[in-house]
C-alpha cells in the first residue's frame, strides 16, 4: 500500500481536501461555491478561482485535523492536475506543489475523470476490477471498461452536450437555480415521466455506446415555447420528469449494454449526475436483472470531492520531490480520455 495520501481538487467549484489511507477515507472537506455562482446561473471561472484561493488553506488544515493526522504522517499529496477551469486547477496545483515541495514529499498529478471512476474502489464498496463504469458530470459524460484501475479504456462518450449540463441548461428553464441537478430531480418526483415525449439521444442507431444531449435540451425549449410561460409553469413537474428521464434512461441503459458486450461481472456511476436518484434506481434495477454486482457511491462521492483523487492516487505514478517543480495544470482533457 501507499501509505497515508492528502488529496486536493480544485477543478471546478468545489474546494475539497480529503485524507485517504489506501480504501479507507479518513476524512472528506468539501466546500461548495454552488450558492456563490447561482446568482451568474452558472460557474464564472474568474470567481471559482478567486474563491478557492481564499478557502483551500482552511479545508486542506480541516481535513487534516478531522482526520486525526499532521503533514508529517501523510506519504504523498495528491491533486486534480486536469481537466476543468485552467484558474481554479491552479490554485489546486500550486497549493498542492507548495506543500509537498515544503515537506520534501512526492506528488500524484491525478485526472479528475480518473477520481470519479476511482470513488467505488474506497470502502465501503471496495470494487474490484474488471466492471464498466459511467461517469457523468458538469463536462463529461463517458462508459469506460476499467480491466485495472490503472489503465481505464473509454468504450463511449457523449458527442455533444454532458448529461449534466444538459440537465443544468433545461433546470434553467425550467426556472430551478444553479447547479439545476438537485432541483430538477425533486420537482420530477411530482411529475410524471411519460407525459412528455422527449428524443433520448441516438435511440435504435446500432449498438454503439455514445451519447447525444443536444437533441434533448432543444426539444424542452421548443415544447416549452409552445406551452408559454403559463402553461410550462402549470406543467413544470410533468416537463422536469420527462426531461430527466430522457437523459438518465440511456445512461442506464448503455452501462447495461456495455457490460454484456464486455462480459464483465460489475457496474459503477459516479460523476455528478449519479447523484439522482432516478438514475441510480434504473441502474440496481437493471444490474439486478442481468445477476451484475453494482457499484452506486454514496452522494458526497458522486459530485467533486477529494477523497475520489485520493483513491485515483493510487493507481497513478508518484513524481518524485521536486521534480514536480515546473509541473503545470491542464484545462483540457487528453485525446480519448484519461491521462494516467
Ligand atoms: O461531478 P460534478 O460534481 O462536477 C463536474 O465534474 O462537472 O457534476 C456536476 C453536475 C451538475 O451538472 C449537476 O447539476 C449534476 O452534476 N447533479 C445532478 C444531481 N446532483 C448534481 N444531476 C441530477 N441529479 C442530481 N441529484
Ligand atoms: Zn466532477
Amino acid at each position: 500500500m501507499t501509505g497515508v495520501v492528502l488529496a486536493i481538487e480544485t477543478s471546478c467549484d468545489e474546494t475539497a481536501s480529503a485524507v485517504v489511507d489506501g480504501r479507507r477515507i479518513l476524512s472528506s472537506i468539501v466546500a461548495s461555491q454552488a450558492e456563490l455562482h447561482s446568482v451568474y446561473g452558472g460557474v464564472v471561472p474568474e470567481v471559482a478561482a478567486r474563491h478557492h484561493l481564499t478557502t483551500v488553506n482552511a479545508v486542506v488544515d480541516e481535513a487534516l485535523r478531522e482526520a486525526g493526522v499532521s503533514l508529517n504522517d501523510i506519504a504523498r499529496i495528491a491533486v486534480t492536475r486536469r481537466p476543468g477551469l485552467i484558474g481554479a486547477l491552479l490554485v489546486g496545483v500550486a497549493t498542492a506543489k507548495a506543500l509537498a515541495y515544503a515537506t520534501g514529499k512526492d506528488l500524484v498529478m491525478v485526472d479528475h475523470l480518473h477520481g470519479h471512476i476511482a470513488a467505488v474502489w474506497l470502502e465501503p464498496l471496495s470494487l474490484d476490477a474488471p466492471f464498466v463504469a459511467l461517469t457523468a458530470s458538469g463536462g463529461h459524460t463517458r462508459i469506460d471498461l476499467v480491466d485495472d484501475y490503472a489503465t481505464p479504456q473509454l468504450l463511449g462518450q457523449t458527442l455533444d452536450d454532458a448529461a449534466g449540463e444538459a440537465i443544468d441548461k433545461g433546470a434553467r428553464l425550467l426556472g430551478i437555480p444553479y447547479p439545476g441537478g438537485p432541483g430538477l430531480e425533486a420537482l420530477a418526483r411530482e411529475g410524471d415521466p411519460t407525459a412528455f415525449d422527449f428524443p433520448v439521444g441516438l435511440r435504435g442507431r446500432g449498438p454503439g455506446l455514445d451519447f447525444s444531449y443536444a437533441g434533448v435540451k432543444t426539444a424542452l425549449l421548443y415544447v416549452a415555447r409552445d406551452l408559454g410561460d403559463e402553461g410550462t409553469t402549470a406543467r413544470r413537474a410533468d416537463l422536469a420528469a420527462s426531461y430527466q428521464e430522457a437523459i438518465v434512461r440511456p445512461l442506464a441503459d448503455r452501462l447495461m449494454r456495455a457490460a454484456e458486450i464486455h462480459g464483465v461481472p460489475a457496474v459503477s456511476i459516479g460523476g455528478g449526475v449519479a447523484a439522482n436518484g432516478r438514475l441510480r434506481h434504473l441502474v440496481e434495477e437493471g444490474a439486478a436483472s442481468r445477476g451484475l454486482r453494482v457499484a452506486i457511491p454514496d452522494r458526497s462521492l458522486c459530485t467533486d470531492n477529494a477523497a475520489m483523487i485520493g483513491a485515483a492516487a493510487a493507481f497513478s505514478p508518484a513524481i518524485p520531490w521536486p521534480r514536480y517543480v515546473g509541473e503545470d495544470a491542464i484545462a483540457t482533457a487528453p485525446p480519448g480520455g484519461i491521462a494516467a
